[in-house]
């Protein structure tokens, strides 16, 4: 058994004791994964991490992919890795505010590595999860291949090529050329790579695919269809053995096919495995997404030559086109975000803490799902969102043959779209939390022949999930658009459709009549923008349209600043009043880098307003209206903050999930409100301003259970650090997220406090980057120094490797210096 057993640590302890690492050292090149690393494993990977000990230039030279070029000048790093946000923001970019005016170029990556001599007559294979983009890869000078797109997943065979025992050069060629995305890309090797050794017989790359034909509370049937390679030159005679294990390791299922001769000449045979089955399954769903594992094992004679690893979840879906969507038969409406793959200040670079947490700040939000807007995501968010319940609507393009901006995918759609769509579906079809695939968003130019192309290449490879598109032409009753609809499985609407205000029709709900048998959902909704701890609505000063402040170029916290149309909340009653409408994804969950909507291609204006969430990772006010909407948990929430000027009259909203709320200034009750109907969606006062405490109570059943204060602050005085966690993973990867609130001397967060905070970190750590949320701060994500934005400021924080303690501080001028202690192990 080979290499193949890249998966999660403990499923590998308890069926793979002697092939799982110790866990206590840092991720060794071409060893064990660390602890915490096989984490980042996914569905069906295999190979060892090959991320370290790479050499990287930024800029383009003839002859760089010679494996005797002298090297030894360029820059020492572990991928994965982003040049484009260490470069800082230029305002010149050819990308422009739509990339987030960061520059991107060419660059070169090289590893030199050395193979045991003793996988000679091993095939070696090296899996990039994705490169951006234009990457062209060579093994000792000899060119492996060009692949256009920076969001696909590729494996190239080095074995003709390499040496044994003796040094090896692969080197990659990455070119962002700019422009090609309407969001900020970021550019390299920017998610992981793998390097696999395999016998010569061995189950093809993603060539196990798990599926579910009959799943009930009672009983459930899983099948294997399993794709062997023979790249010996005899024909080998071969057989499957399929294990499924329940989430404390025991066995629950295990199946050995008929031995099957597959021909040297052929080199391929897919063996298939109907009969397994598990007993009263554990259902995997939102709440609870449990689970099982399944090992795929190949066997040559007695002798097991491949494994391959997979979660399985067991689960069903159903949507209806009258009543929605259901998940294991429980009708569910699917509140889903789309998200952009940058990570904030860590740019594109994958980072599975960095996605974990946004995965758990979405779901403290009571979302349940997740549009991969608009390309294969990072392989490791499925895993999470596997681990984690989150449905994904998994999501292949943004362009077909007709391009958004110059150099973008339309250049390469004809010649690559099947390739890339194929590896993409291969890629994450086993995994539980995709439930729908979309073929793409806003298409220009779109054509039946060319959907029907791309559903017909992914029903090819998986016929169990439904094919979406995500389209705001359907106006036109008539048009391509719904031709196209009318050839796919789930109708996406982006914006119900398109919008006109006074409209007394929306296209959905006409389409809906004219179309009984469509599965209609937004697929996008909400464009909806605001800028976290703004309030330029209060007291409608500044006020323009989309409730932005067009000089300062913030937008407000408040919910009015629309550019589709409706507000969230508007939006949120729109679909909550359709049972027919099965779900919708706001755009977006978290802030991105580029397409500063409205601003449009305006200097410093760098990074969206759309986010429920900033860039950061902090919510901003209409966060907790899905949070008070979504969840049942007893929560209030004010808003705005409580430092205003004598003389102004406050609008003070309150998002709560309480039966009603009764507000209190400086402990003088300002009356109770209810939610009288499904059409409240928050509570309103407007308030002459005095400094003191506002104080929300909400009540259930006459009980207060919930409560929540804005303090008017003083000076800022002081910088209070936290972490969301105290130990990290001693493994060079993960993170600790560490916010900086800016505090007056009696510790009341100060809510527009700007001060200048610097960052520093002692012991085994360093900082990976700096961020306040701000959509036009264009200072270096990576300066350790940043102005506090509406009084926070974040330093994301990372292991070197090394255990220890780390400390971090935090010192801004005339302020008491914050601090805070991590521990790496
Ligand atoms: C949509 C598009 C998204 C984003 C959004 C901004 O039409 O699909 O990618 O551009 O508009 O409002």
């Amino acid at each position: 058994m080979l290499w193949r057993l890249r998966h999660d640590c403990v499923l590998t302890t308890l069926l793979f004791a002697a092939a799982c690492g110790n866990g206590s050292t840092g991720s060794k090149d071409g060893g064990q994964p660390a602890a915490g690393e096989p984490r980042q494993a996914y569905n069906g990977a295999r190979g060892r991490s090959f991320n370290d000990g790479w050499k990287f230039h930024l800029g383009d030279a003839p002859n760089l992919e010679q494996p005797e070029f002298d090297d030894s000048t360029w820059r020492s790093l572990s991928l994965p890795h982003d040049w484009s946000i260490e470069l800082g923001f230029d305002q010149n970019s050819p990308g422009g505010g739509g990339s987030g005016f960061i520059d991107g170029g060419a660059g070169w990556y090289r590893k030199t590595f050395t193979l045991d001599r003793s996988y000679s007559g091993k095939r070696i294979l090296v899996d990039f999860d994705g490169v951006y983009m234009n990457s062209q890869v060579w093994i000792n000078g000899t060119s492996l291949g060009s692949r256009p797109y920076g969001y696909s997943t590729f494996e190239y065979d080095l074995t003709p090529y390499v040496k044994f025992g003796a040094p090896n050069v692969v080197a990659v060629r990455a070119n962002n050329n700019q422009p090609n995305s309407r969001w900020y890309s970021g550019s390299g090797i920017y998610r992981n790579v793998w390097l696999t050794v395999l016998d010569p017989v061995h189950i093809a790359f993603s060539g196990a695919f798990i599926t579910t034909p009959a799943v009930s509370a009672a009983t459930a049937t899983v099948s294997v269809a399993t794709e062997v390679e023979n790249l010996s030159s005899s024909s080998q005679s071969v057989k499957v053995r399929t294990t499924i294990y329940d989430a404390d390791g025991t066995q629950v299922a295990s199946d050995t096919s008929d031995a099957s001769d597959v021909s040297a000449a052929d080199g391929k045979a897919t063996i298939t495995q109907n009969s397994l089955t598990v007993a009263t399954p554990n259902l995997w769903s939102v709440d609870s997404p449990y689970l099982y594992q399944v090992k795929v094992e190949l066997l040559v004679g007695d002798k097991t030559v491949d494994a391959y690893l997979s979660s399985l979840g067991l689960r069903w879906t159903r949507f209806d086109p009258a009543t929605g969507f259901y998940l294991n038969d429980q009708p569910m409406k699917i509140w889903g975000v789309c998200n952009h793959h940058d990570l904030g200040a860590l740019g594109s670079a994958v980072n599975l803490r960095a996605i974990e947490r946004q995965l758990q700040i979405l779901k403290a939000m009571g979302s349940n799902a997740v549009r991969t807007s608009h390309n294969p995501p990072a392989p490791e968010l499925l895993d999470l969102a596997d681990r984690m319940g989150v449905l994904i609507m998994d999501e292949a393009f943004d362009v077909w043959e007709y391009g958004k901006v110059a150099n973008d995918y339309h250049l390469y759609f004809s010649q690559w779209a099947e390739q890339d769509i194929q590896d993409f579906v291969r890629r994450d079809r086993n995994h539980p939390s995709v439930i729908m695939w979309s073929i793409g968003n806003e298409i220009s130019g779109p054509s039946v022949a060319t959907a029907t192309k791309l559903r017909d290449w992914v029903k090819a490879l998986d016929s169990t999930r439904p094919v979406t598109w995500a389209s705001n032409q359907m106006a036109n009753a008539n048009g391509v658009e719904q031709q196209v609809a009318n050839i796919l499985d789930l109708q996406g609407y982006n914006y119900f459709g398109g919008y006109k205000p006074g409209d007394s029709t929306f296209d959905i709900d006409r389409d809906h009549a004219a179309h009984p048998t469509w599965s209609i959902f937004g697929s996008e909704e909400c464009s909806d923008v605001r800028s976290r701890g703004i309030y330029s609505s209060q007291p409608d000063q500044n006020l323009h349209s989309l409730g932005c402040d067009w000089t300062a170029k913030q937008c407000s916290s408040y919910d009015i600043g629309w550019s589709d149309g409706v507000t969230t909340s508007e939006m949120y009653l729109i679909n909550t009043s359709r049972p027919y409408f099965f779900g919708q994804f706001d755009w977006t969950g978290f802030d991105y880098g580029g397409e500063p909507t409205p601003f449009g291609n305006s200097w410093p204006a760098k990074s969206s307003y759309f986010g429920i969430i900033d860039t950061a990772g902090f919510p901003k006010d209409i966060y907790y209206f899905y949070q008070s909407r979504l969840t049942s948990s007893p929560m209030v929430h004010i808003l705005p903050h409580w430092n205003w000027t004598a003389g102004t009259t406050v609008t003070v909203w309150v998002y709560s999930n309480c039966d009603s709320v009764e507000l209190f200034l400086g402990g003088v009750s300002q009356g109770a409100k209810t939610f009288d109907s499904g059409a409240t969606t928050r509570l309103e006062w407007s308030l002459p301003w005095a400094p003191g405490t506002l104080r929300a109570e909400g009540s259930r059943g006459g009980a207060v259970v919930a409560s929540e204060e804005v303090t008017t602050a003083g000076p800022a005085a002081q910088v209070k650090l936290t972490v969301d966690r105290a130990s990290i993973q001693a493994d060079g990867r993960d993170v600790a997220f560490v916010t900086a609130d800016v505090e007056d001397a009696a510790g009341v967060f100060a809510p527009t406090a700007s001060n200048s905070i610097t960052f520093a970190v002692t012991g085994p750590g360093r900082i990976a980057g700096v961020d306040n949320g701000n959509p036009i701060d264009v200072t270096a994500y990576t300066s350790p120094t940043r102005a506090a934005f509406n009084g926070k400021a974040l330093a994301i924080v990372q292991s070197t490797g090394q255990a220890g303690p780390i400390s971090v501080s935090a010192t801004s001028s005339g302020l008491g210096a914050g601090s805070v202690s991590i521990t790496a192990q």
